[in-house]
């Protein structure tokens, strides 16, 4: 039985797989070989919000052979109190795979453990895989290997965007580096859950180098982060849940914004990606978005294509 419930856990191997497999599924809709979910009934269940995420995995779905059924965790008894152990157990003798989108990464977790079917993390708080592995997958269609490359994370760098960007530099061997204030960098922690690596400090920098290749730098200076940088990437500064912050985090993260400014400090032809939704003034300015809207867009629309992936390599 496979899951997706983060980048943490799953292995470089399945990741290529999955990216591979991402590019083939581009390449063949509307005439794919296989209905790898042919017979089979997937929900998803979502207790945030979602306009990408909801719609690539209904339409993935359905174009693998399947029936997409959506519940809003509000309208399911879930809402009510039921407990998830108890949710998972009843869906997973009706249905064969479920995607959801919640708060907390034990609720995943624990709704994979009972409910015994293919379960996929759609965003939590900790984590965003499916995210991720189709940013990698934007980033490598455009550009090729991302191994060696440098990728600038820019903005809330504590939140779970940037923890799946480091789960996969530490297997995919890339340099990850968080722009970010101290306060909004991923924790040490966090950094020692992607693999064994070498630690050193300098600057007031934070230096991880992975033994098995790859790195994370996390940095206050964003000019520096920004050099050298292969591909600039930002995410919303106040992220679903965390809505009551909002006064604080737009007044602590205003100086980190991916903007024409910056963007000219990274490497000639970096690509800029953001995850979606943009609040454009925060975290990207409007002129930045609008000259990399083809590189965003086709990055949204990937989601599809990856997903898709992600399921066959689920079920087959
Ligand atoms: N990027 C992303 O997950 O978008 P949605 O919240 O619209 O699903
Ligand atoms: N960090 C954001 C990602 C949105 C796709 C959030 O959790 O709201």
């Amino acid at each position: 039985m496979k899951h997706l419930l983060s980048l943490e856990t799953m292995s470089r191997e399945d990741m290529e797989l999955v990216l591979r497999d991402a590019a083939v599924f581009k390449k063949t809709r509307g005439k794919h070989a296989t209905q790898p979910l042919a017979g089979q009934t997937w929900a998803l269940i979502f207790s945030k919000s979602s306009t990408r995420t909801r719609v690539s995995f209904e339409v993935g779905i359905r174009e693998l052979g399947g029936n997409a059924l959506f519940l809003n965790a509000n309208d399911i008894q879930l809402g009510r109190g039921e407990p998830i152990k108890d949710t998972a157990r009843v869906l997973g003798r009706m249905i064969h795979g479920a995607v959801i989108r919640t708060f907390a990464q034990s609720d995943v977790e624990e709704f994979a453990k009972y409910s015994k079917i293919p379960t996929v993390n759609a965003l939590t708080d900790d984590e965003h895989p499916c995210q991720i592995l189709t940013d990698i997958f934007t980033y490598q269609e455009k550009k090729g290997s991302i191994a060696g490359k440098v990728v600038t994370f820019v903005g809330d760098g504590a939140c779970n965007v940037p923890a799946s960007w480091v789960f996969a530099a530490a297997k995919l061997g890339f340099e990850l580096r968080i722009a970010a204030p101290k306060a909004y960098q991923p924790t040490d922690a966090l950094i020692a859950r992607a693999g064994s690596a070498h630690f050193h400090e300098a600057g007031g920098n934070r230096y991880f180098t992975f033994v098995g290749g790859g790195k994370v730098v996390c940095m206050e200076d964003l000019k520096a982060a920004l050099t050298g940088s292969d591909l600039l990437y930002t995410d919303v500064w106040v992220s679903m849940g965390k809505e009551a912050e909002s006064a604080q985090r737009l007044k602590d993260l205003a100086g980190y914004q991916i903007n024409a400014e910056l963007v000219k400090v990274a490497n000639p032809g970096a690509l800029v990606m953001h995850c979606l939704p943009a609040y454009r003034g925060k975290e990207i300015d409007e002129a930045t978005l609008e000259a990399h809207a083809d590189t965003i867009f086709e990055q949204a629309e990937n989601r599809l294509h990856t997903q898709k992936a992600i399921m066959n390599w689920m079920v087959v």
